[in-house]
């Protein structure tokens, strides 16, 4: 069985959406957020173990992850889930997890990074959006692309686009994540 630490900032529907669907052969043992926020009321609901690190409890931000880092080997995290945590990882941590870091963002990446993709794929008028899951490397939204879905959205209401995108994003997730803990079973 593999643990799997889920990171969130927010309203955590990522998260739930994979605690739900469930994945074969591993179990979430751990959310890290960093800062109080809906995801943690997921986790209470679903018995799921959940801890905050907010950067102003720490020195620095090396400190933030030292903590972090030592949870995640008193819970022997195999994999870790990026499901909207807004922080950089360093390269220390990045390299301590490397290749057993993922994230999901909301673009057909390298296009729009950062945080308001589908907003600014709208903007300038885009008529397919999409989802990537990528290996995290010291980069924001970079690192070595896994799996893309593309969404063709030719209408204006921007609330069902992110709907259609959202749901994309929970389908791709759990099956890429499926996919990985699959392959650790068969190496
Ligand atoms: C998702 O759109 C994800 O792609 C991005 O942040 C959002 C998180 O949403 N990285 P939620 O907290 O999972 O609802």
């Amino acid at each position: 069985m593999k643990n799997i630490a889920v990171f969130a900032s927010g309203k955590g529907s990522n998260f739930e959406q994979i605690a739900t669907r469930g994945i074969r052969g591993a179990r979430i043992s751990l959310l890290v957020t960093d800062k109080i926020c809906n995801a943690l009321t997921i986790a209470h609901r679903y018995e799921i173990e959940a801890k905050t690190f907010e950067r102003r409890d720490f020195e620095t931000k090396n400190a933030m992850e030292e903590a972090i880092i030592k949870v995640l080997e008193e819970e022997k995290i195999d994999l870790i889930v990026l499901a909207g945590y807004m922080r950089l990882l360093s390269p220390a941590f990045v390299n301590r997890y490397r290749n057993r870091i993922l994230n999901i963002h909301p673009s057909l990446l390298p296009h729009y990074k950062g945080k308001h993709a589908i907003q600014q794929a709208v903007e300038d008028g885009r008529k397919l959006y999409g989802v990537t899951v990528h290996y995290v490397n010291e980069g924001m939204d970079e690192g070595q692309i896994i799996e893309q879905v593309r969404v063709p959205y030719e209408g204006f209401d921007i609330e069902e686009l992110e709907k259609m995108v959202h749901e994309t994003e929970y389908e791709l997730y759990t099956r890429v994540i499926q996919h990985l803990i699959d392959q650790e079973e068969t190496t």
